[in-house]
């Protein structure tokens, strides 16, 4: 093996560029030489790509972003997309691609396994942490953080006008980044689709239980984005003229895949980036996912890493709803 190309794909997640580094850096030392392929698979396509050495990749690691650019690829979508991309891949005499993003990025990999030659590996990134194999994936750590400030911040003014808030988190199909938000800010509901549909006459219920427990004072829902058809705004309202006390909808959106790679994110980009390597020169690579779980290091198939819904803790999911059977 004597070239790699790196990637980063889907939503960007901060970690990514320490992951970079790590790879760059690892790979340099092993004798490899490196590409970075832009704006993701589409990169390959349009043979966008650049040369990354050590110089290149010395200070990223507390960058937000991703130094490569990310993207969803519609091309590689297409019926001959794959077999172009690996055509193009053997063209540049790429001997291992390595993908950063989630599980929609590792169903690409799958798609190109079937007429790439050379190895493929993927390394969890998005602050989704929905991919099944790795405890963790890089950028939900400091999703997680750059939720909570907002909570926070939105707790205050809350508390000062005893209100209900509805805040929208980010995380597709799961409600990983919405329980964690919600358990770690105190919010007094969290509403995700591990839960299930959301029972507007139960929430209404319990936010009458509250004052009647706690007197007039803040009430947070923490909600996962797509909980809701009518959207949060639409159930403020709905909840104000049902409970008679005001509420405030408030989307997070995307600024909670920005801001500088909190320190844990770098830890786990570095190290899975490093890892990623080590195995790729080992041979053991080859359609994995790098991962960790229970703090080490471990390989698990890019196969299946979109097959389960990755749980979310059993533990504060109970815990949490406990609070509606008061
Ligand atoms: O997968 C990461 C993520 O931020 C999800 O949480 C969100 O649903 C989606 O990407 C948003 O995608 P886009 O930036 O394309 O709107």
């Amino acid at each position: 093996m004597k070239r790699i190309a790196i990637l980063t794909s889907g939503g960007d997640a901060p970690g990514m560029n320490a992951a970079i580094r790590a790879l760059v850096v690892t790979a340099e030392r092993a004798g490899l030489q490196c590409v970075g392929f832009l704006r993701g698979f589409n990169g390959i396509f349009e043979r966008a790509y650049r040369p990354l050495s050590t110089a290149d990749v010395l200070h990223i690691s507390h960058l937000g972003g991703t130094i490569l650019k990310s993207a969803r690829c519609h091309q590689l979508q297409e019926q001959d997309g794959p077999a172009k991309a690996a055509q193009i891949l053997h063209e540049l005499a790429i001997d291992a691609l390595v993908v950063i993003g989630g599980d929609g990025s590792f169903r690409g990999c799958q798609a190109l396994s079937h007429h790439y030659h050379g190895q493929l590996v993927g390394i969890p990134g998005t602050i989704d942490n929905d991919v099944d194999g790795s405890d963790f994936t890089i950028g939900f750590a400091t999703a997680l953080d750059t939720a909570l400030d907002a909570i926070d911040k939105i707790r205050d003014t809350a508390d000062a006008f005893e209100r209900i808030f509805l805040v929208e988190v980010m995380g597709r199909h799961s409600g990983y980044l919405a329980l964690s938000a919600g358990i770690a800010s105190a919010a007094e509901q969290v509403l995700c689709p591990e839960y299930g549909e959301v029972d507007i006459a139960d929430l209404i219920q319990d936010i009458q239980r509250h004052q009647r427990q706690y007197g007039h004072g803040s009430y947070i829902v923490v909600m996962a984005e797509t909980m809701l058809e009518q959207g949060a705004t639409a159930l403020a309202k709905q909840l104000e003229q049902a409970s008679g006390i005001e509420c405030r909808a408030q989307i997070l959106g995307h600024i909670q895949r920005g801001g500088q790679p909190v320190g844990a994110d770098r830890i786990l980009a570095t190290k899975l980036g490093a890892f990623a390597i080590e195995q790729l020169l080992l041979g053991h690579a080859h359609m994995m996912m790098v991962g960790e779980q229970a703090g080490i290091t471990c390989l698990y198939p890019l196969t299946l890493t979109g097959l389960k819904q990755k749980k979310v803790d059993p533990y504060l999911l109970a815990w949490q709803q406990t609070q509606w059977q008061q």
